[in-house]
């Protein structure tokens, strides 16, 4: 055991010249985890392996420890050797709510889609940095913040809570975010490892998928965000991959994470995601939430298997070297987190409202309909609560302000976690808002429950805008793209009564609008956050103009996707705030080789379908334009210019189109570009190989032949091809 120990911290000092600050850290982070391995009894050593969810909620429920702060879990320290407890609270969006446990209030950004629609991984790091302030202050030391599954779905209920369709666009944002939430010395982590593409059925589903289509999509988002953020631990998923677990795959675990790449921080387990002891076998390092698991595994069991073997031993000691690694990479024991630390609110909302202002992706504008005049006389709003909140996405990772939602719609579930099955709405008055763009309009608001009512609004009013929201949770999918409770109805007769209607969706996912032409303008505003209302009348009024681009495809129907439905809807029961009632005989699978890594704009690329909206797409009250593409396959350079009259921002994309002859769509740069009018800006993007290549027999692999590039302002609107040919290549990682 001794010169296992002393190999590892010989390996861990033995550092390249070039080694990035990072690495430094996390080699001395290492050691002296190391060190602390070996000065461990025993009995501490199940001690940092395993968790609670800080509440009496389970088979089992248990008082919560009397140091824990609820939230969603709670590992304990180890005081003897100066290991602090883990205190651990959801998620990417803020300091969760815990279905209303908590009533001291956090700031809420908007969902993960909405800041993936800013393409500004700067804006990312700042509202990261912002939301771990939070958390640092409220007492937690872990955020169990970084969802960067790929949307293979758009019917899929977290797709809010995640980023993208794209491997690049969602590790580079994934990456800035953990960076920022792990500035405040705490934890982040990135999740749901892996191919967590559907909630149904969401602890059988078997994504099947092969291992070169994994590496060249879903497992490349991950890899790339831990590349960039170094998150200090990964959160394996509920569902099975290929026939095991994810949070029981060898493959997934020890080959992929930590021998591939070299991952040196820990894997803790999704909340009841953990099936047996042997999962620790197979990669996994703590098992959280125990009380949702069958056992408690990674306790004595842990402690007996490790007492009577040396392959387990070896295990337990590098279980815990990973935890510690994490905590003092972090600098969580040296800089411990406190409840009760100040909050500058203020300052946390203006960082939500920008990231807002950003997300915003303006779909529709008939002549020039916005920005709205100031000096409108009557403007009627109808629908989405916009009298007092914008609408916020359910489960784990929802957040409120002081003093909880501004209405709760119940949706009448039952048992432990029917909390979550609530609508909230947070309080930001986009009626408010609008008021005080355009103080001298009569601003009215109808609920938009009675299409007559409205219709009788909409017409007295210069303009109408329609508040239309399709809310989506945790736990369970979306049968389709319509938007619910008769608002496609709804939009179409308001719009048939006043030609300057106006839609402002408040959606997690993408939609289909059948009443589309008949708008004069349509804008995506996403779950918008804290200051969600405020946002949307600034991008309505002109004070922002809109840059934001669509970060997945908007189908025109579901007839375009790879699945008609998504699998095992129509047999499993819904969830109810729970996981549905699944039975062992039960089973689900979900075929990614249909796709393999032809996700989203890919997937419609090669079968040469149009999208109602296209991935990238996204309008402005300027115009731009790019050119002067020149590419050697490795960087590429171009000009973007403003060519419009007002200064506005934009998002270059470079896509690979087609390579050797073929047809291959990916995104391999990006850049957001703000300008004045009539400027032009010249941008330089480097190109991440791993996006030209297959994976190959454990190797990335370029073939030699022809590489054909092209600007895009959206997946499908593309410039002039430049072609260069590149040589084969084959490397690992
Ligand atoms: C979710 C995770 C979350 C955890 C703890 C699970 O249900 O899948 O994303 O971090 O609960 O709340």
């Amino acid at each position: 055991m001794r010169s296992f120990l002393l190999a590892t911290v010989a390996m861990a000092i033995a550092l390249p010249a070039q080694a990035s600050a990072a690495d430094k850290t996390m080699a001395s982070a290492e050691s002296r985890a190391a060190a602390t391995v070996k000065a461990m009894q025993p009995d501490e050593k199940t001690v940092l392996t395993h968790g609670v969810m800080p509440m009496a909620i389970g088979p089992n429920p248990q008082p919560a420890p009397a140091d824990a702060i609820p939230g969603a879990g709670y590992v304990p320290g180890i005081e003897r050797l100066g290991v602090p407890a883990l205190k651990e609270t959801d998620a990417s969006l803020g300091v969760a709510y815990v279905m209303g446990i908590r009533k001291d209030g956090a700031t809420a950004l908007p969902s993960g889609v909405a800041m993936a629609a800013t393409w500004n991984p700067d804006l990312l790091r700042e509202g990261g940095a912002m939301i771990g302030s939070e958390a640092r202050a409220k007492g937690f030391n872990v955020m169990l913040a970084g969802g960067v599954n790929l949307m293979r779905d758009p019917r899929n209920g977290r797709t809010f809570e995640y980023l993208s369709e794209d491997p690049l666009l969602s590790g580079d944002l994934v990456g800035a975010a953990i960076a920022g939430i792990q500035s405040n010395h705490i934890i982040s982590t990135i999740k749901h490892f892996a191919l967590n593409g559907q909630e149904t059925g969401r602890k059988i589903v078997d994504s099947v998928i092969s291992p070169e289509a994994a590496h060249e999509s879903d497992l490349l988002a991950f890899q790339i965000g831990i590349e960039k953020g170094n998150p200090l631990s990964v959160m394996c998923a509920y569902n099975v991959v290929n026939g095991h677990h994810a949070c029981d795959n060898d493959w997934l675990l020890n080959k992929v994470l930590k021998d591939e790449w070299g991952y040196k921080g820990f894997v803790m387990s999704d909340w009841g995601a953990v099936p047996s002891l042997d999962t620790a076998m197979n990669g996994l390092d703590q098992q959280s939430g125990a009380q949702l698991d069958p056992a408690v595994f990674f306790d004595k069991p842990l402690a007996e298997a490790a007492a009577k073997d040396p392959k387990w031993a070896a295990r337990l000691d590098d279980m815990n070297k990973r935890v510690l690694t994490a905590i003092y990479a972090a600098g969580i024991d040296k800089n411990p987190a406190t409840p009760g630390g100040k909050i500058d609110f203020d300052a946390d909302a203006k960082v939500a409202q920008k990231v807002a202002e950003q997300a915003i992706v303006l779909l529709r504008n008939e002549g020039n309909a916005l920005p709205l005049a100031k000096t409108a006389k009557r403007i009627a709003l109808i629908g989405g609560y916009a009298s007092v909140g914008v609408l916020s996405g359910g489960g784990s990772s929802q957040v409120e302000g002081e003093g909880g939602p501004a209405v709760t719609v119940s949706l009448g579930a039952e048992g432990p976690f029917a909390g979550f099955m609530s609508q909230a709405y947070q309080r930001s008055s986009p009626m408010k808002a609008i008021k005080a763009m355009a103080p001298g309009a009569e601003v009215t608001w109808r609920r938009g429950d009675y299409i007559a009512d409205a219709v009788n609004e909409a017409k007295k009013a210069d303009v109408a805008i329609v508040f239309a929201t399709k809310w989506a949770t945790e736990g369970e999918d979306l049968p389709d793209l319509s938007l619910p409770d008769g608002q496609d109805a709804l939009i179409a007769a308001v719009a048939a009564a006043n030609p300057h209607t106006i839609v402002v969706l408040e959606t997690g996912n993408p939609v289909s609008m059948p009443w589309l032409d008949k708008t004069a303008a349509v804008m995506e505003a996403w779950f918008p956050g804290a200051r969600g209302g405020e946002a949307i009348a600034s991008v309505l009024f002109g004070e922002v103009n809109p840059s934001g681009h669509l970060p997945i495809t908007f189908p025109q129907s579901v007839d375009q996707l790879p699945r008609k439905a998504i699998d095992g809807y129509a047999e499993l029961e819904p969830s109810f705030g729970g996981d549905p009632a699944v039975s062992a005989d039960m089973k689900v699978t979900a075929d990614y080789n249909i796709e393999g890594s032809d996700v989203g704009y890919r997937w419609f690329a090669r079968k040469g379908e149009k999208a109602l909206f296209p991935f990238g797409y996204g309008l402005s009250y300027t115009t731009f334009a790019s050119s002067g593409l020149k590419t050697n396959g490795k960087t590429a350079s171009f000009t973007v210019s403003n060519t419009g009259q007002r200064q506005g921002a934009t998002v270059a994309q470079l896509y690979l189109v087609s390579r050797g002859g073929e047809t291959k769509q990916r995104l391999v740069g990006f850049s957001r570009v703000d300008l004045a009018p009539g400027a032009s800006q010249k941008v330089s993007v480097t190109i991440d190989p791993r996006l030209l290549a297959d994976w190959k027999d454990g190797k990335w692999s370029i073939p030699a032949g022809s590489y054909a590039f092209a600007l895009g302002s959206d997946a499908e609107h593309l410039g002039a091809a430049v072609t260069v040919r590149m040589p084969a290549r084959n490397w690992k990682d």
